[in-house]
């Protein structure tokens, strides 16, 4: 046993560190969920009868999330296991739902809904637009094959927020779902901003990634529906488990996540959250700070995250990666991304805006 967890620790040297990661949009998950999470490490939501009690918190942590995004009394939630099953799901729900396979949605979405267009042979109709897609330029580009729109809080390469209340009405107004991808934002926006990204909106689901902001463990993402019953869409009977029917993408889920992600957020509460991302926003600034004086070029940021504006993304990356520093790189927009997620110091950002300057040069 010993020799193994030399192995182990040997293999963990190998990992980047937190304190050197910048281009990443998970954290280091909070104490409480950790702890959670070790307490329930053999459960399984995919055979949710044996676990009723891990399936209670399951059930809590989706309440949470659904008074957070002020769902409707008909709502359904879902425990997923991130932004990138949330996203297929809801659009293999409303394909189903709609009976027709071409999805709007901006150029800068994040590629899971390549994956969906793969899986569920969507056709994708992509909006060009710089930072985030209008409402006006939905409008032209819904047709009577449109099963649903897809809006961002808070995209991937940018953290830019599309125009959610505007799309909404739209959608509404056309019958067309409109599902926002909230994976990133949905742990910020809510507590910083006063934009309506939520069912306050005339939204049809909503996902939130609560490995990301939210502290807790991987894997842990939320998707909810307007309407319980647009889960008969997915439901299956299931031979093999206790549990006699599953309504999602996959079959066993750990309950462990459910678990983590109930009790940080009921040991933070919806304050402790507005303290992590006030935060998070301040040191955005503050970094916002050192590149103006440094003069390096940025795009102005709206929620955590830098786009650095470089004409060598790769060269930056690389030069940036032999002194330890871990950003995004984004060769089609011409940026590094660098997210203030909260592992994210002043100390760390003083260290990494003086090596920037210097590969920058
Ligand atoms: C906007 C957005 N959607 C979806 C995803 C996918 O999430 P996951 O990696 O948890 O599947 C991400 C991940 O960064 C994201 O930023």
């Amino acid at each position: 046993m010993q020799k193994l967890i030399e192995v182990l620790n040997k293999a963990k040297e190998k990992d980047a560190n937190f304190n050197r990661i910048f281009g990443s949009m998970c954290t280091v998950p909070h104490e409480m969920a950790r702890k959670a999470y070790e307490m329930f490490i053999e459960t399984n939501l995919g055979d949710y009868e044996l676990f009723k009690g891990t399936k209670e918190l399951e059930e809590k942590a989706i309440q949470w999330i659904a008074k957070l995004f002020h769902a409707p009394s008909s709502y359904a939630g879902l425990l997923t296991s991130g932004g990138t099953e949330s996203n297929i799901t809801a659009l293999w729900i409303f394909k189903k739902l709609s009976g027709k396979n071409e999805v709007v949605l901006p150029k800068q979405a994040h590629f899971s809904f390549i994956k969906a267009s793969s899986l569920l042979d969507l056709k994708l109709n992509v909006i060009e637009c710089k930072y985030r897609m209008n409402a006006s330029d939905v409008k032209k580009h819904i047709s009577s094959s449109t099963s649903c729109v897809v809006a961002i809080a808070g995209n991937t390469p940018f953290g830019y927020v599309d125009e959610i209340e505007e799309i909404a009405e739209i959608c509404s107004e056309e019958n067309i779902f409109l599902h926002v991808d909230a994976a990133f934002g949905g742990f910020i926006i809510p507590f910083i901003s006063n934009k309506l990204i939520d069912f306050r909106a005339k939204i049809s689901s909503i996902c939130v990634d609560a490995h990301k902001m939210g502290m807790a463990c991987i894997p842990c993402g939320f998707l909810l529906l307007k309407e319980k019953k647009w889960l008969e869409e997915i439901r299956v009977r299931s031979r093999c488990t206790h549990t006699r029917f599953q309504a999602s993408l996959l079959g066993t889920r750990p309950g462990a996540a459910a678990a983590g992600a109930y009790a940080v957020m009921h040991y933070l509460g919806y304050k402790g959250y507005e303290t992590i991302a006030k935060k998070c926003m301040e040191n955005t600034a503050y970094m916002i700070k050192l590149l103006d004086r440094e003069g390096i070029k940025y795009v102005e940021p709206e929620l955590n995250l830098i786009a650095i504006k470089t004409k060598n993304v790769g060269m930056m990356v690389d030069k940036l990666s032999k002194l330890n520093w871990y950003v995004g790189a984004d060769e089609e927009n011409g940026i590094i991304r660098i997210v203030i997620m909260p592992h994210v110091s002043k100390e760390m950002i003083n260290k990494f805006v003086s090596d920037l300057k210097k590969v920058m040069e």
